[in-house]
């Protein structure tokens, strides 16, 4: 793959959900599988480029040719991500489920039962994509954006807010398709065009959204 059109990029991908601390034994999650951003990482190597995955905790095996890097909490995700951002990124797609927001306080010792209603505080997690657009040295920045309804105004909302290149919208509401399904059926949006694609493998996918990045970027 030598001369793949990615050939001496280095992409970096966060993928899967994050997982929040409630206390040493427990934690806040979501159904993210991970096999949107897995795919991207495999589609991305294909390309000819240097892969680094930053992965929630998922049960996907790591996919030859791409550096992972495991974490767990958003606050770990992005901390991951800045790091390999400062080792030189060119493209950053962020597929990740990350956790909206955390416990905020997070005892250390088992929290014990006791009445009957118990209230956990939380705090609104940092935006990981948004934080990598806002880098003087902004690479090729790409989010997604699973929504319920109103998919395309949401993520073209989410587009200029988060300050991305491309958005991958996708409706979860539909169950053939979204978290943990094979399949996927998206629209691409940019500043000035879009591209829907229907329901089709998230590998195939993943295929299509890279070469859809390689005609977009700055040459
Ligand atoms: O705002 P929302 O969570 O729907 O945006 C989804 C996009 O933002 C995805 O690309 C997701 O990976 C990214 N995101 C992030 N950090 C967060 C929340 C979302 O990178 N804390």
């Amino acid at each position: 793959f030598c001369h793949g059109p990615l050939h001496g990029k280095r992409v970096v991908i966060t993928a899967g959900p994050t997982r929040e601390a409630i206390d040493p034994v427990r934690y806040v999650s979501n159904h993210s599988s991970g096999k949107m951003g897995y795919a991207l990482a495999v589609a991305a190597r294909d390309a000819g480029a240097t892969v680094e995955l930053i992965s929630g905790p998922v049960a996907l095996p790591a996919p030859s040719g791409v550096k992972l890097t495991s974490v767990s909490s958003a606050l770990d995700m992005l901390n991951a991500a800045e790091k390999a951002t400062d080792q030189g990124c060119d493209i950053f797609i962020a597929s990740a489920a990350v956790a909206d927001y955390r416990p905020e306080a997070v005892p250390e010792q088992k929290i014990k039962k006791s009445q009957r209603k118990m209230v956990i505080e939380l705090i609104k997690n940092p935006d990981i994509v948004a934080s990598i657009a806002a880098r003087p040295d902004k690479p090729f920045t790409v989010g997604f954006a699973a929504e319920t309804q109103d998919v395309i105004a949401y993520a073209e909302g989410k587009l200029k807010n988060k300050k991305l290149d491309m958005i991958v919208a996708n409706d979860v509401s539909d169950q053939r398709i979204g978290f943990n399904s094979e399949d996927n059926a998206v629209t691409v949006l940019w500043d000035g065009g879009s591209q829907s694609f229907s329901q089709q493998s998230k590998l195939i996918l993943a295929g299509s959204i890279v070469e859809l990045i390689v005609s977009n970027m700055q040459p």
